[in-house]
């Protein structure tokens, strides 16, 4: 089939991939090209082991590759041969200088524009997929339009709302999809162009449209939001905690509320992943510039919450081994941020193995696809950290067990063969309340779940 339009994506990441790859099964007469400036990247996205684990992604990147979805480097090629550009390079918080540790890093997302300008020939209408503080896109048109080389430029705001682990499903049957644009007529033609291609599969009603500054303003809101939510729930497990009423039971009365519903009200460890503790900063200090101290504050708490819940969980180990942890082995089930990843991004368990360390433990982690950027995330404590990827084989002569990753596979161990090789008396701390606690007990554990009564033999 001969390829009607071209789209090419800049950033081959999490979002980049996977949101590609999906619009190229679906819109079977279009051409796709995902470009990186990462070449190791790209040699993976063009090999039979990907550079991220998502389920379902092996699958379709197969039926797609080479037919009508292409990997490159060749940025500026990319930027000459396509009308369409989605961005969707990093945009993570400023580390350093006006803004550190709150604002969005925005290095990536310049580069990017002045690579377009650079390249670009004929008319383009320009994406942004990556989630970008509010009135991004006008530093992007400012860029664009600099030169004056005669290039008409659009710029579009379409956030990409998929979570890590569910990728797939919620790419093809997303609750909504936002497309923002100016609202002008070559911003709404441009808009149109957009909603086309999603309506391939996308029902119409939910393709939602609106101005740019809305869009952006919608993706930061979702995700604190969302956030919001689990450091609501994680702050009422602390109170569940000083008063034994039970989190579970709590929240299920709380979530049956059809006004409040119940998604998103598991209490854990803390949230991580590469979004929400950005976009929340992020919003906090877009307050701030305002001069919104009151709205700003609010928003803050919701990542202090998260922090809180994090000290919470290791306070709570040491508590109950007795005061003291050095020298005691610690097995931690799970590190990436969620299941069904191998992403760590800002993974509450970077933190609590930190802390555990700080306490001088000797921790072995444990995690069936994080692994590897488990060892990347503890490159400054080498050495301290085991890396055992068998859960049976982690536990083994561990004082304890923190479950910290909600993966299927720990619910269904034999805890029974794991206490029989653990040290006494022996812990487990469910960072994700999955395990069942009572079978826990009846087998000899001291259970400390989160937000109900521990389960203790002392
Ligand atoms: C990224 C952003 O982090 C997020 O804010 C946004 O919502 C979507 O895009 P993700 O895809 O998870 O999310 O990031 P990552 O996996 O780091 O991928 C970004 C890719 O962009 C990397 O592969 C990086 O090499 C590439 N990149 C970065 C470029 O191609 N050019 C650059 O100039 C910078
Ligand atoms: C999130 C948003 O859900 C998604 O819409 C956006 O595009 C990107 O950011 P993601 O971070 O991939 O997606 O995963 P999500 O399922 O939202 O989980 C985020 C974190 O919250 C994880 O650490 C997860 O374990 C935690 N979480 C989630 C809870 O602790 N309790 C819950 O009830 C739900």
């Amino acid at each position: 089939m001969k390829n009607k339009k071209n789209i090419l994506c800049i950033g081959a990441g999490y979002v980049g991939g996977p949101t590609m790859a999906m619009i190229a099964r679906k819109c079977p007469e279009y051409r796709i090209t995902v470009v990186d400036v990462n070449a190791r990247r790209i040699e993976e996205w063009n090999s039979d082991s990907l550079p991220i684990y998502e389920p379902g992604l092996d699958d379709l990147i197969r039926t797609t590759r080479g037919k009508n979805l292409f990997f490159s480097t060749d940025i500026a090629r990319g930027i000459r041969e396509n009308a369409i550009i989605f961005v969707s390079v990093n945009t993570p918080t400023k580390a350093f200088g006006e803004g550190a540790g709150m604002a969005a890093d925005l290095q990536f997302w310049e580069t990017t524009a002045r690579q377009i300008l650079q390249y670009s020939e004929s008319p383009k209408i320009v994406i942004e997929k990556s989630t970008l503080p509010v009135k991004t896109a006008l530093a992007m048109e400012r860029i664009l339009t600099s030169a004056g080389n005669g290039v008409r430029f659009d710029v579009l705001s379409n956030p990409e709302f998929m979570a890590e682990g569910s990728a797939l499903r919620d790419l093809e049957q997303p609750d909504r999809v936002l497309i923002g644009s100016r609202e002008t007529k070559s911003g709404l033609a441009a808009r149109q162009v957009l909603v086309e291609l999603y309506a391939h599969w996308v029902p119409k009603e939910k393709i939602l449209t609106s101005n740019i500054w809305s869009s952006e303003l919608s993706k930061l809101v979702s995700n604190a939001f969302l956030a919001q939510r689990i450091s609501s729930i994680n702050a009422i497990s602390a109170l569940c905690e000083a008063t034994e009423a039970n989190i579970g039971e709590v929240a299920r009365a709380v979530g049956m509320d059809s006004r409040v519903g119940s998604k998103f009200l598991n209490t854990s460890v803390g949230f991580g992943g590469s979004c929400f503790k950005k976009d929340i900063l992020n919003l906090v200090y877009l307050c701030r510039n305002y001069g919104l101290e009151e709205v700003a504050d609010y928003w803050e708490g919701v990542v202090r919450i998260n922090d809180y819940q994090q000290t919470r969980f290791t306070r709570t180990m040491l508590k109950a081994m007795f005061n003291t942890l050095a020298g005691k082995k610690i097995c931690l089930l799970g590190f990436a941020f969620k299941a069904n990843t191998g992403d760590t991004r800002e993974s509450p368990a970077i933190a609590i193995t930190k802390k555990l360390l700080a306490e001088k433990a000797d921790v072995a982690v444990s995690d069936p696809r994080a692994l590897k950027n488990a060892a990347i995330d503890l490159k400054d404590v080498e050495g301290q950290v085991r890396f055992i990827e068998d859960p049976y084989a982690a536990a083994a002569g561990c004082h304890a067990i923190a479950v910290l990753t909600e993966w299927d596979l720990y619910r269904e161990l034999d805890f029974e063969r794991i206490y029989e090789t653990m040290l006494k008396p022996a812990f487990i701390f469910d960072g994700r309340n999955i395990l069942d606690h009572q079978r826990c007990f009846d087998i000899g554990f001291n259970v400390y779940p989160i937000g109900k009564p521990p389960l203790s033999h002392f």
